[in-house]
């Protein structure tokens, strides 16, 4: 973990997804106490993505360390749509799977609007199914929420950081992080900003920001002259250096002059998505459960 210089404080990722990853599994641990059968996760790999490899692998790892079931099913990169549809249709109607994760990109021949919606939406466990996408932009919230926005808010939450009037700018408008992260930021009453690659005099805007959040799959590119003073950043980049080391969106030396907390890379925002996609696990089998 790199040196925080100046005033930043950092925001321990690895240490709050401890918190709640134990918390989820002091849950199951009860559930299955009781008699109940385990909460379980099945993750779907389609192609041979080296980084798709390993975040699947620590998902179904963590998701076993947690004490749910974990079922990871791959597919080489040239599956096509039908046999991906039907074992889509098998997971919803398997009633011993609670929680169904497509992994992304999926191979470019593959439609992924397609292939997300055919996911049950209650078993929706990454909430990117078109249904629970617009319970967000309703401000209906679902039992689980896109894992990279949830644990952020988790992490800003943990350490007390307050977002109602704040105003938040989030850099990239993914649908798996910067639009989700906007209306939850939103729903907590911050003021949110949305950047992208079209946006002008991008440090200016990004300087405007209480909580600047970078999403863009850009290496070092938040400095200093982009944090206003005591600013709260937060990195959600896993790019890989030429010397093989992880490096966030933000160069973290220079961006600690001025802000108040930041994200390291890596032990800060992954580490939370991992957990918030072990709770939501968890929501969806209480959620099929009380139905
Ligand atoms: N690819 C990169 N991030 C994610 C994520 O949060 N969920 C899924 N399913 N795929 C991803």
């Amino acid at each position: 973990m790199p040196a925080v210089s100046e005033g930043a404080r950092l925001l321990d990722g690895k240490s709050a997804s401890r918190a709640l990853l134990s918390q989820v599994s002091r849950a199951v641990a009860e559930l299955t106490a009781s008699g109940a059968p385990p909460p379980k996760l099945a993750v779907v790999l389609a192609g041979d993505d080296p980084a798709s490899q390993v975040y699947t692998a620590r998902k179904t790892k963590i998701a076993i360390e947690t004490g749910l079931l974990s079922e990871r099913l791959t597919f080489p990169a040239d599956v096509s749509e039908s046999v991906l549809l039907g074992e889509i249709e098998r997971l919803n109607a398997n009633p011993t799977v609670h929680g169904v994760l497509i992994q992304l990109p999926l191979p470019a021949h593959l439609s992924t609007a397609r292939i997300l919606a055919a996911v049950d939406p209650a078993k929706d466990v990454d909430g990117f199914h078109p249904l629970n996408l617009g319970r967000l932009l309703a401000g209906d919230l679902p039992p689980a929420l896109p894992c990279t926005p949830s644990g952020m808010m988790t992490l800003l939450n943990s350490y007390d950081i307050p977002l109602a009037g704040r105003h938040a700018v989030i850099v990239g408008r993914s649908t798996i992080v910067g639009k989700p992260m906007a209306l939850l930021l939103l729903h907590a009453n911050a003021t949110v900003t949305l950047c992208h690659s079209k946006t002008r005099d991008l440090p200016a805007v990004c300087r405007q920001a209480d909580i600047l959040v970078a999403a863009v799959g850009s290496a070092g590119l938040i400095t200093a002259d982009y944090v206003q003073p005591g600013a709260v950043v937060l990195d959600v980049g896993i790019n890989r250096s030429a010397d093989g080391r992880l490096t966030g969106d933000a160069d973290f030396e220079s961006a600690c002059r001025n802000a108040g907390w930041i994200t390291p890379v890596p032990g800060g925002v992954g580490p939370m998505t991992i957990a918030a996609l072990m709770a939501n696990t968890l929501a969806l089998y209480r959620a099929s459960r009380s139905s």
